[in-house]
């Protein structure tokens, strides 16, 4: 028998429940995946208590990134065979459970180099930093750009990536708690919220001109300022809403304005073709085994405690990524 956790419906961090279930065996083109290690997002938090939509009614599941190893495959799998060590990033919302099936297409194979709760900490928010930094907006050396939330789970890779790739980092974090780790990973500036000016430091380290680009997941909370940061031409990437939902903007704001560039990036859309989701995972792996990225578990919970991550996730307890142990 397996189990899951599950919510029944939407609600607080005790929405998620134990519970067991049939799995069957896989059929063809899937695999059947043991986990070892289960990632937590704050998507995850979003799911659970209904600010996001759910891709299938409840009950359902939650999680979408885990590490494990192959139990049994379908007809037609020949990538990965029975005992392989894979990681994956995917839907459908299954990844709380101790096992589940899942199509092959979804899988990475995970070099020896790379432990299972790193890979489970890192599939969703090291893919997430790639595709912002290296393809929603390709930074390059030399430029200053903002990242919100930089002592977070995402905020720890992206704040090492950076500085491995030569650009000057403000991150911001919401106490003064979380500026020396944000700092130990490689920000260079780092302000609180509520208390320092970030697009005052934007513009007073770029000459006046302002920031080629700010990577903004809290939403809501930092709209404006994010905005007050850009450089003309410069790109707001908006791929979070934390803090909730950025506010309906007026056009005459936006013809006010210097001229700017928006966009909502997902991570889905950038690892649709099993291609485009090994390239990206390719980069992730370089950076962590070449030693640029490390990944900082600094919570692990067991996989039935899934409801305390959430609550301490929303908080801001957590610093760096957390796991869940089946
Ligand atoms: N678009 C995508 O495909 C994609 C993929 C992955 C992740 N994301 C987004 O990336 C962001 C980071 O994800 P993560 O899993 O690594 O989470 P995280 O950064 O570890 O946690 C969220 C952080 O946001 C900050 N925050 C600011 N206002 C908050 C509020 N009102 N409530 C809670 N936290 C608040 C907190 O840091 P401080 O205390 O320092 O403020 C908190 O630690 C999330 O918005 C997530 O949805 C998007």
């Amino acid at each position: 028998m397996s189990h899951w956790m599950v919510i029944n419906e939407t609600g607080g961090p005790d929405a998620l429940s134990w519970e067991a279930r049939e799995l069957g065996a896989p059929d063809a083109g899937e695999a059947l995946i043991r986990h070892t290690a289960v990632g937590v997002n704050f998507t995850d938090v979003h799911r659970r208590r209904g600010d996001h939509h759910l891709p299938t009614p409840v009950p359902c599941s939650l999680g979408l990134d885990a590490a494990g190893v192959v139990e049994a495959v379908g007809d037609g799998v020949t990538e990965f065979d029975v005992g392989d060590r894979v990681a994956y990033a995917a839907m459908p919302l299954e990844a709380y459970s101790d096992e589940r099936i899942l199509t092959a297409e979804r899988l990475v194979p995970l070099p020896d180099s790379i432990d299972d709760k790193i890979a489970a900490a890192a599939m969703v928010k090291g893919i997430t930093v790639q595709f912002l930094i290296r393809q929603t907006f390709r930074v390059e050396p030399g430029q200053v750009v903002v990242f919100h939330a930089a002592a977070g789970g995402v905020g720890l890779i992206a704040c090492q990536w950076l500085k491995h790739l030569g650009v000057t980092t403000i991150g911001t974090v919401g106490s003064e708690a979380k500026v020396d780790i944000a700092r130990a990973h490689g920000a260079d500036h780092i302000l609180v919220h509520g208390r320092d000016d970030i697009a005052g430091l934007a513009r007073e380290l770029t000459n006046g001109h302002g920031v080629p680009v700010v990577y903004d997941s809290i939403g809501k909370a930092t709209f404006d300022e994010s905005m007050r940061c850009l450089a003309p031409r410069g790109m707001l990437v908006s791929f979070g809403n934390v803090s909730g939902y950025i506010e309906p903007v007026h056009l005459s704001q936006v013809f006010g304005a210097e001229s700017f560039f928006f966009t909502w990036a997902k991570m889905h859309h950038y690892i649709e073709s099993r291609e485009d989701l090994l390239s990206a995972t390719r980069d992730l792996f370089d950076v962590i085994n070449s030693g640029a990225v490390k990944i900082d578990v600094n919570q692990t919970y067991p996989l039935q405690e899934a409801g305390r991550a959430h609550a301490d996730l929303e908080a801001r307890k957590t610093t760096g990524s957390s796991v869940l142990i089946p």
